[in-house]
C-alpha cells in the first residue's frame, strides 16, 4: 500500500494522496448524511454513518488513505466536559477555570464510550471495496487544553494561556490526564485495525515559546513512545501546527514517521533542516485549493519538485474548506496522477 510505503520511508514519483478533513462539508452526500443527526457528537458515535462518511471520499476520488470519521473533542465529551456543536460558532464546552482539575477515574467507561470509533472503523474496512489504509488520530494534549480552558475556539489563546502562568503545577497534572486520555482514544482505533496514527496539534503555534518543551514535547513523547511500545509497526504523522523554528526540535525530539507542514510553514525550510529519514506531508493552502486552476498547479508541481528526494505524501496545510469545489479536488488529483 503506497500510503504506508511511503510512511515506511520509500519514495515515489507519484505521491499517495489525502486531505485533512476529506470527510466533511464540502462534499453533498457528507451534507446529505450530515441533516439526519443534528446532535454533531451523535453523528461522530453513529458507527454506521461514521463509516459511511468515511468511505465517501474514498468512492468518489480514491484517496490513497481514509481517516476514520470522528472528532479531536470527543476525547472531552468522554471526561465529561460534554461538547455541543452551534451553528456559525463551532464547539462550545464546559469550561475548567484555574486551580479546578479533570476529576477522572473511570478509564473503563471512558475506553467503552468510544468503542463506536473502534466498531467505525471496523465497517470501514468491510466497506471498502479496495483495501486502503485508515489512519486514527486524536488531538494533542495542549490542543485539547485549549478547547478546555477556552470553553471552545479562541483568537488569543488568553484563558490557556493564563492557567499555564496562573498555576503551572496544576497545570501539569490537567495534561496527565490528557495523555492517559489521549492514549485510551487512540489504543481503541488501533484494536480495531487503524493503520497509522495522526496527532493534531492545531494550536501548536499558540503556546508560548518558553512551555513548548513542558507542554507540547515532552507530552507528545510520552503518547509517541507509548503506542510504539505497544505498536512498534504503526506509522505516526504529527501536525504541530505553526510552530515556527521549534519544529526542529519537535522532529529531533520525538521522531515522527511523519511530519505534516502547514501552509504557515515554509515546507522548503523544513526540507533543508531536517534529515531525510522524516516523511513530509503538505502543505498547500486550503484557499489555493478552494482557487483551483493553473495558479493550483504550479504550487503542487513545485512541492512535488521540492520533494523529489524525500518520502512525501501530498496533502494541504490544514482541514480542505466547505467552499472547496468537489470538481477542485477532482482535476487536482487526476492531475497530480497523470501519466
Ligand atoms: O475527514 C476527516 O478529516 C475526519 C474527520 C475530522 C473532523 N474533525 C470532522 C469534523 C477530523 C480529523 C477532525 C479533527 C479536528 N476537529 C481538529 C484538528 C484538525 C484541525 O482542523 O485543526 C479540530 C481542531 C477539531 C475541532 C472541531 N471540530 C471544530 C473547531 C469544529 C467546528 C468548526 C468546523 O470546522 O465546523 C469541528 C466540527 C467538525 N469536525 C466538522 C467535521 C466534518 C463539521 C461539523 C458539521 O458537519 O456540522
Amino acid at each position: 500500500m503506497k500510503f504506508i510505503d511511503t510512511l515506511n520511508g520509500n519514495k515515489s514519483t507519484i505521491p499517495p494522496i489525502w486531505i485533512m478533513r476529506q470527510a466533511g462539508r464540502y462534499l453533498p452526500e457528507y451534507r446529505k448524511l450530515r441533516k439526519s443527526e443534528q446532535d454533531f457528537i451523535k453523528f461522530c458515535l453513529n458507527s454506521e454513518k461514521a463509516s459511511e462518511v468515511t468511505c465517501q471520499p474514498i468512492n468518489k476520488f480514491d484517496m490513497d488513505a481514509a481517516i476514520i470519521f470522528s472528532d479531536i473533542l470527543l476525547v472531552l465529551h468522554m471526561l465529561n466536559h460534554e461538547v455541543s456543536f452551534i451553528a456559525d460558532k463551532g464547539p462550545v464546552l464546559k469550561r475548567l477555570l484555574v486551580g479546578e482539575n479533570i476529576n477522572f477515574n473511570d478509564w473503563d467507561g471512558y475506553k467503552f464510550n468510544l468503542k463506536a470509533v473502534g466498531k467505525a472503523i471496523e465497517l470501514t474496512k468491510r466497506k471498502l471495496i479496495h483495501p486502503i489504509p485508515i489512519i486514527g488520530f486524536s488531538g494533542s494534549p495542549w490542543t485539547l487544553f485549549t478547547y478546555l480552558t477556552e470553553g471552545g475556539s479562541s483568537r488569543d489563546f488568553s484563558n490557556a494561556r493564563n492557567f499555564l502562568w496562573a498555576d503551572e503545577k496544576n497545570a501539569e497534572k490537567v495534561f496527565d490526564v490528557l495523555i492517559k486520555a489521549v492514549v485510551c482514544f487512540l489504543d481503541v482505533q488501533l484494536k480495531a485495525g487503524a493503520n497509522a496514527i495522526m496527532l493534531f496539534d492545531s494550536w501548536a503555534g499558540s503556546i508560548p515559546a518558553i512551555f513548548r518543551k513542558k507542554f507540547i514535547i515532552e507530552p507528545t513523547k510520552k503518547i509517541v513512545e507509548y503506542i510504539r511500545e505497544q505498536n512498534p509497526f504503526i506509522p505516526i504523522i504529527c501536525l504541530p501546527k505553526s510552530m515556527g523554528e521549534g519544529i526542529i526540535e519537535f522532529a529531533d525530539e520525538i521522531r515522527p514517521n511523519c511530519l505534516a507542514i502547514d501552509h504557515l510553514t515554509d515546507i522548503e525550510f523544513v526540507h533543508k533542516s531536517l534529515s531525510k529519514n522524516i516523511v513530509l506531508q503538505g502543505n498547500i493552502d486550503p484557499i489555493c485549493l478552494v482557487h483551483g486552476g493553473k495558479r493550483l498547479e504550479r504550487e503542487v508541481d513545485h512541492i512535488i519538485n521540492l520533494m523529489a528526494d524525500r518520502p512525501y505524501i501530498f496533502n494541504l496545510g490544514h482541514g480542505i474548506l466547505p467552499n472547496t469545489p468537489v470538481e477542485n479536488v477532482e482535476k487536482i488529483i487526476s492531475y497530480i496522477r497523470r501519466n
